[in-house]
């Protein structure tokens, strides 16, 4: 536990960082089931709006793992922890005027509103999609094999198998990508940016 911490605030305010940059941040976070298509339309939304030279980045639950997150599991309290680093860190992208992609399955509805409003509290935009299809579907598709060694027991704590999937109540965005393809979703969440005048 830190103790004895200031906040130390720079000499450029979040007003004239936008400004500046001619940009607002703001973090899209997606949330589903494995294999719903959260990484899909991640990297897909994220060539579109660096393309449309939006700084735009990219934070996903198989990466981050590798690296910043490389010592926590699939346990409840892991991904508690997952998803607090994963609010924390795409805060301070949004805050620097980033488009913060994140995609993580994200499975408690807590864990989310904890990132949301460490955002809104921050002045930042946070938006929510849900990345949405069914467990029939997602297990048929099953890239990585994964939902198959859950069913044989041989991952533990999988989601939509052994562990819990809270969806979302009241999402900014709910894309059932049973219905749309990867484009459908991208143009639905850039829309949306371009609505609430995170992009023009
Ligand atoms: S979480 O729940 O948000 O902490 O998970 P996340 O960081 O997004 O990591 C999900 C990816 O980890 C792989 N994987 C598992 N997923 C769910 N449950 C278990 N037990 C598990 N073990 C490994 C899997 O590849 C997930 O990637 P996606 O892209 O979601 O399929």
């Amino acid at each position: 536990m830190s103790t004895n911490i200031t906040f130390h605030p720079g000499s450029v305010d979040a007003q004239e960082r936008v400004d500046l940059l001619k940009q607002k941040g703001v973090t899209i976070w997606l949330t589903g089931l494995s294999a719903s298509g959260k990484s899909t339309i991640a990297c897909a939304l994220e060539q579109h709006l660096l393309h449309l030279h939006k700084f735009a980045y990219r934070l996903d639950g198989d990466n981050v793992r590798l690296g910043l997150n490389k010592d926590l599991g699939f346990d409840e309290k892991s991904r508690v922890e997952n998803i607090r680093r994963i609010g924390e860190v795409s805060k301070l992208f949004a805050d620097s005027a980033c488009i913060a992609i994140t995609a993580f399955i994200s499975p408690y509805i807590a864990d989310r509103q904890v990132a949301r409003t460490l955002h809104e509290q921050s002045g930042l935009g946070f938006i929510e999609v849900f990345v949405d299809a069914p467990l029939s579907v997602v297990e048929q598709r099953d890239p990585k094999g994964l939902y198959k060694a859950a069913r044989a027991g041989e991952i533990k704590n999988f989601t939509g198998i052994s562990a819990p999937y809270e969806p979302p109540e009241n999402p900014e965005l709910h894309i059932r990508t049973d219905e749309c393809d990867v484009a459908q979703a991208v143009e639905i969440i850039i829309e949306y940016l371009t609505k609430h005048d995170y992009i023009s």
